[in-house]
């Protein structure tokens, strides 16, 4: 089984730009890094890792060894391009994440928008469970994905660089296409809104006994920048939900059940 849809094959330096330039890159950065926790000598596999943003930022944060996975060539060409200019010695390789071999056995898994660009569940519990067999027992993974709470109606993100075209639903998932707003470009993309039930059916068929979601916070940093009121309608209305997981010894193993 493999997803082929590409959707980053077009956007390449405009997902770029968004990244630099959104102020919701403040908040999503700062949780990510509370998440993931310790650094120094770890082993980390980065997910979906685009143009390579969080795994360099993850190796300057004193990771030993570094792996970068993405679906989209146009984005490793992107990272790679970086990584031949100012080498961090990160490894990357195309490839997708719902057919993702054992790289090896990582102390940690970052999938930073990852599992939001499954489309059924047979692909998100696959990603899951690639997730899970490249983690050593006791290792975490770190997943940022639409939170299953995000009410695509409810108060607009425009302002941090998010806005919602539209959302049609499924049964487990509701497909929001959104622009992401930079400084100077704009994209649009089309990404799963899962259900927490179905999160939930995915996480446990993959193997996965202890997990749990975490309320993202806005760092002082966002709020010296653009005020704090500036916030209000992303700490009522957060896009982005934080899922943070371990592999426990007492996990099945990935397709054992
Ligand atoms: C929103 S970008 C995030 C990139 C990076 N994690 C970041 O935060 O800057 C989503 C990335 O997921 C990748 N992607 C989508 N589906 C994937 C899959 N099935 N396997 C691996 N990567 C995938 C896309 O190619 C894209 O680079």
């Amino acid at each position: 089984m493999t997803t082929q849809n590409d959707q980053y094959a077009k956007i390449g330096d405009k997902y770029t730009d968004f990244k630099d330039t959104a102020p919701l890159s403040g908040p999503e950065q700062y949780n990510v890094f509370k998440n993931l926790g310790e650094l120094k000598d770890a082993s980390v596999l980065d997910l979906a890792c685009g143009h390579g943003h969080y795994t360099r930022l993850i190796k300057q944060a004193g990771a030993r060894e570094v792996v970068g996975v993405d679906l989209s060539p146009v984005m490793v060409d992107l990272a790679r391009k970086t990584e031949d200019e100012q080498p961090l010695g990160i490894t990357y390789h195309v490839g997708d994440a719902v057919d993702l071999p054992t790289l090896g056995k990582f102390d940690l898994v970052s999938a930073v928008w990852l599992l939001n660009y499954a489309t059924t569940k047979d692909e998100l519990t696959a990603m899951l469970r690639g997730i899970h067999r490249n983690l050593v027992p006791g290792g975490r993974f770190v997943a940022v994905t639409v939170s299953p709470d995000f009410d695509p109606h409810g108060p607009e993100l425009d302002a941090y660089g998010i806005r919602v075209v539209s959302e049609t639903l499924f049964e487990d998932r509701g497909a929001v296409t959104m622009d992401l707003i930079g400084a100077n470009e704009t994209s649009t993309i089309t990404t799963s809104r899962w259900t927490q039930e179905a999160l939930a059916e995915c996480l446990s068929a993959a193997g996965f006994t202890s997990y749990g979601w975490h309320v993202p916070e806005v760092p002082e940093e966002s709020v010296q920048r653009f005020g704090d009121a500036f916030w209000n309608n992303y700490r009522s209305n957060p896009n982005t939900g934080f899922l943070v997981g371990t592999r426990t010894a007492a996990d099945l193993e990935p397709g054992a059940e």
